[in-house]
């Protein structure tokens, strides 16, 4: 059985995202140009994602990552986070971009601008490349969104199943587990 076997469809193709990504990249550049912001990526999904972003923006910027993970309760996660690994950096007084894979209920951006937005920067605002509204529960949106997608499982571009598939240049839904 081939690596690819399980995926069902490319939901965006590399030259969609790229584009995509150059219109983000102008929208941000447009808004941070003159701000030195701190863009925050936060791992490990964002990175592929992050390195196309950033290397389109063409003034003062600095770059960190925070990992966190979701305590489980029982079988459903709890929505809380702990950060497994946080900034290098202090970000009072910085203006923040958070860059992240996707929000899907968005419970881990929920905390995560709250946690952020305590330690005192002139700003936080929230980049994402998807969006699945649909399985919102906390209520949180992105100030800067590549796509809106319908609810499926999504793979490739730095997003994983199991730790696989970050590496497909496109966008793919995950055939139903079990087929
Ligand atoms: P949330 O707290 O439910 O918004 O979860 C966000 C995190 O769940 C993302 O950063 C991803 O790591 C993961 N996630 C949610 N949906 C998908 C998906 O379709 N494919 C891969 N990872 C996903």
């Amino acid at each position: 059985m081939a690596w690819t076997d399980q995926i069902d469809r490319v939901l965006f193709t590399r030259e969609q995202i790229a584009a995509r990504v150059d219109e983000l990249a102008r929208q941000v550049r447009h808004d941070y140009c003159s701000l030195n912001p701190t863009l925050i990526g936060i791992l490990t999904g964002s990175f592929v994602f992050m390195a196309d972003l950033l290397r389109r923006l063409d003034f003062d910027l600095q770059v960190d990552f925070m990992a966190v993970s979701s305590y489980e309760d029982g079988t459903a996660s709890s929505g809380k986070v702990r950060i497994t690994k946080d900034l290098d950096r202090d970000v009072a007084g910085k203006h923040v971009l958070i860059v992240e894979d996707i929000i899907d209920t968005g419970q881990t951006l929920k905390q995560l601008t709250g946690v952020l937005a305590d330690r005192g920067p002139a700003s936080v605002r929230l980049c994402c490349l998807l969006d699945k509204p649909s399985r919102r529960v906390a209520e949180i949106s992105a100030d800067y969104t590549g796509f809106t997608i319908p609810d499926a499982f999504v793979v490739g571009y730095g997003l994983d199943y199991a730790q696989a598939y970050r590496h497909l240049p496109y966008i793919a839904v995950l055939k139903p587990q079990g087929d």
